[in-house]
């Protein structure tokens, strides 16, 4: 089926999912919608975060998408499941397909959750971690406020990343973990910075690939595919601020991002 696929985050964060999804799905069209009037959405209440991805929904569904990608764990934690029943095209997420990664390799108790506020108040990884382990396996969280707007501003590495993410990491100090989920989309950007914080002794978790190919599956099973239809230009949308999207964007995917549109509400 020759129809977009729309993947949405508060930025640039869900980029690091798009990413993956054009790896594996290189025949698909995505309309890519960054929130960037509303970002960082970890500072934003429950309800205000639903509003926002309403309204992004509405939007993806005039475009005629035949499938979403919530490319954002805030949204992924407190939009997912009321949003679902409202729209007639599949919607996935990004939580469950990071825990099942994790519990493929972790042995601790306890996985680390790096994330923004909203997402650990939400308590939904560790939530879906406990069900999908029989009480087995849990999580243990951190916010981090900080790593949002460094990556909206396109700094990923450098004195000031490495002191943000051992500021960070130092609530794990006492803690036997040998797993630690990236729990932003933002985050996967400084995950070779974050690595080498980590010195090898834990696996960094980035739900990005597990997302992109549980994606694959659910256009298979629901025979969505494009199968070889005239495959269309990728689309970008934002809230605010298109140049400024444009730049980041490029910087973070390594390439001059072209069809970047401004979309209001
Ligand atoms: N990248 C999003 C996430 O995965 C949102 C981050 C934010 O805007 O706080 O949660």
């Amino acid at each position: 089926m020759n129809a977009p696929i729309g993947v949405l985050d508060s930025g640039v964060g869900g980029l690091s999912v798009l990413k993956e999804i054009k790896k594996i799905l290189p025949n698909e069209q995505l309309i890519y919608f960054g929130d960037t009037a509303n970002v960082p959405y970890g500072s934003k209440s429950p309800s205000q975060i639903r509003l926002f991805v309403f309204e992004i929904l509405k939007y993806l569904k005039t475009q005629k998408v035949k499938a979403v990608v919530f490319a954002c764990n805030t949204s992924s934690a407190i939009v997912l499941d009321k949003a679902k029943p409202c729209f007639d095209f599949p919607i996935i997420g990004v939580i469950k397909p990071g825990i099942r990664e994790a519990l493929k390799i972790m042995k601790a108790e306890k996985a680390g959750l790096f994330a923004n506020n909203v997402t650990v108040e939400s308590g939904v990884h560790d939530k879906l971690m406990q069900e999908m382990s029989n009480g087995k396996h849990g999580i243990i969280g951190k916010a981090c406020p900080d790593f949002v707007p460094l990556v909206e501003s396109g700094l990923i590495e450098g004195p000031e990343v490495e002191r943000c993410i051992n500021k960070y990491l130092a609530a794990f100090d006492n803690i036997e973990l040998d797993t630690l989920i990236l729990g932003c989309t933002h985050y996967p950007f400084l995950e070779k910075e974050i690595q080498k914080a980590c010195k090898n002794k834990i696996k960094i978790i980035n739900p990005a690939k597990e997302t992109a190919k549980e994606l694959a599956q659910i256009l298979k099973e629901n025979n969505l595919e494009n199968k070889g239809e005239d495959k269309k230009e990728d689309i970008y949308c934002v809230s605010s601020n298109p140049e400024k999207f444009k730049s980041t964007a490029s910087l973070l995917l390594n390439k001059e991002i072209e069809n970047v549109k401004l979309i209001t509400f």
